[in-house]
């Protein structure tokens, strides 16, 4: 028989290496690799496990556990097999593409706190007070901590109210994903949560919890049970402090949908989006909040913008995509004198780099002096936004913020800034339009020039560069409060 094969996978990045380093010389994190044997591929002894542990003492499950695949002309595949179960968040199914796909695995990522096993809960409540039956393997928890989270989550929902409607979820707190999938193959649920892949083991593997090892194993595991039993099973993977799934190449490929949730911890707004779908687009996310009794879904979370009010200097919206939908998001800039040569420049909920590229254009093309300051910039209210449709708003607030001139009452900004000082067309414009319209946002400032449509003046502020777009800043400089108005001498930027 063949000697297995041993590896050294790194822990950060999921590297292979074929002996062991103090660095991984693939991501340079040390002291990351660990040995890693390959299973043997000959029997697929793995999968074998799993299926005759799903089989064992079953009635139903007679004969052999495995079906040899069969080469099919694809027109012949029958497909009404696929079915979803909506997990009755809009919201998830919208990032999931419709719900879970029975005999699929989903694996939920996102650091320590952010609210997983928060949201899963409240699936598992939705699904199960649908009729479906659920089973949460808590091995983070145990069972009473998962209770006293579900009658804080649910007492306000009217829907999966406790105790009645939920005799259908049940919570297994256990780390052995052996005794796992024997529970599962008592219980027969139609979904699956295991909370958290890091915190299951293997017996008959001899690699600590949450070892490279481990991790492969089980996650290779699970994703069997899924194909052999069709349940729909969702895994809690941590993330590193690098945001990176811990050995994201490692269990990444094995699953069907990997979704990460995201979000500022000191904000109360969290985003589910899809990094991989196998069964439906990466292009949606979907919006929540984290309040006293769960997470909330949110639809429109910039509904408390007020855009009819003039706005203070460094202040301006700006209506960006969030997957398929479009949101006003406020975005603010502050600027204070620092050491020329050491200036500080710093985003929260925006692109670093790209905030100091836009600084570069506006000093070269729109005239100002922003060596010697230091520079903040935010999106209010905990969102990222990393498309350069935000680039003119960003420069806007930040010219605002200097010159101490906000913009009149009213007013959006979209469009993204060349390194030339030209303003461009993000995609979906008429989108940004529509939703500027529906904010009673009198004017939008953008490039007047939309193809195929010629000159639009209609709610339209023009602005072809980035001069033109820092004339229509207010032309009296406002003192902002206990601020002086900078009186050294600042060059006449383009335009005004
Ligand atoms: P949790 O879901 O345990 O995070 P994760 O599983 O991602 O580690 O919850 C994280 C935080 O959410 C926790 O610190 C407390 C807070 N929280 C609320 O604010 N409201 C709530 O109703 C719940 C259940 C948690
Ligand atoms: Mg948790």
């Amino acid at each position: 028989m063949a000697k297995p094969r041993t590896h050294f996978l790194c822990r950060e990045c999921g590297a292979v290496q074929s002996r062991w380093m103090g660095k991984c010389p693939d991501c340079g994190a040390w002291d990351a690799l660990e040995k890693y044997v390959e299973p043997r591929a000959d029997d697929g002894g793995e999968r074998r496990a799993v299926a005759e542990a799903w089989a064992a003492a079953d009635e139903a499950g007679a004969g052999d556990p495995i079906t040899p695949s069969v080469a099919t002309p694809l027109p012949e595949i029958d497909t009404a097999e696929v079915r979803r179960w909506p997990t009755g968040i809009p919201e998830v199914d919208r990032v999931l593409g419709g719900g879970f796909v029975p005999g699929s695995v989903v694996m939920l990522g996102g650091e320590p706190g952010i609210g997983k096993s928060t949201l899963l809960l409240q699936v598992a409540g939705r699904i199960a007070a649908g009729g479906q039956r659920v089973l949460y393997v808590s091995s983070e928890e145990s069972q009473q901590q998962t209770r006293l989270r579900a009658e804080r989550i649910f007492a306000a929902d009217d829907e999966t109210e406790l105790p009645g409607n939920l005799a259908n979820l049940l919570v297994l707190a256990e780390t052995s994903l052996a005794r796992v999938i024997e529970q599962t193959r008592k219980t027969r649920p139609s979904v699956m949560i295991v909370d958290s892949l890091q915190t299951v083991h293997q017996a008959q593997v001899e690699a600590a919890a949450g070892s490279v090892t481990q991790l492969r194993r089980c996650c290779c595991d699970l994703v069997t049970l899924a194909r052999l039993s069709g349940i729909a099973i969702v895994v809690v993977g941590h993330v590193t402090k690098e945001g990176q799934l811990a050995g994201p190449k490692l269990v990444e490929h094995l699953v069907d949908a990997v979704l990460s949730f995201e979000g500022d911890r000191h904000h109360a707004h969290r985003v589910v989006r899809s990094t991989k779908n196998r069964f439906g687009t990466t292009m949606e996310v979907g919006l929540f909040e984290m309040t006293g009794r769960g997470l909330r879904e949110v639809r429109d979370p910039g509904r408390g913008l007020d855009l009819t009010a003039t706005p203070p200097p460094g202040s301006v919206f700006c209506p960006v995509m969030h997957g398929s939908r479009c949101l006003m998001v406020e975005i603010q800039a502050l600027t204070a004198p620092g050491f020329p040569g050491n200036a500080k420049r710093r985003t929260s909920g925006l692109d670093g780099s790209r905030l100091a590229m836009l600084i570069a254009v506006l000093e070269q093309h729109g005239g100002l002096r922003l060596a010697d300051q230091d520079i903040f910039a935010s999106a209010v209210g905990g969102l990222r936004i990393m498309e350069p449709a935000a680039d003119l708003a960003v420069c806007l607030a930040v010219a605002g913020a200097h010159l101490r001139r906000p913009l009149p009452a009213g007013v959006a900004v979209v469009g993204e800034v060349g390194l030339d000082g030209a303003v461009r067309h993000p995609p979906h414009i008429e989108q940004r339009r529509r939703e500027s319209e529906r904010r009673a946002c009198g004017k939008l400032i953008m490039r007047p020039v939309i193809p195929g449509e010629g000159v639009v003046t209609d709610g339209v502020l023009g602005a072809e560069t980035i001069g033109a777009a820092l004339a229509l800043l207010d032309s009296a400089p406002k003192p902002t409060s206990g601020a002086q108005i900078p009186t050294h001498g600042q060059k006449k930027f383009a335009g005004v």
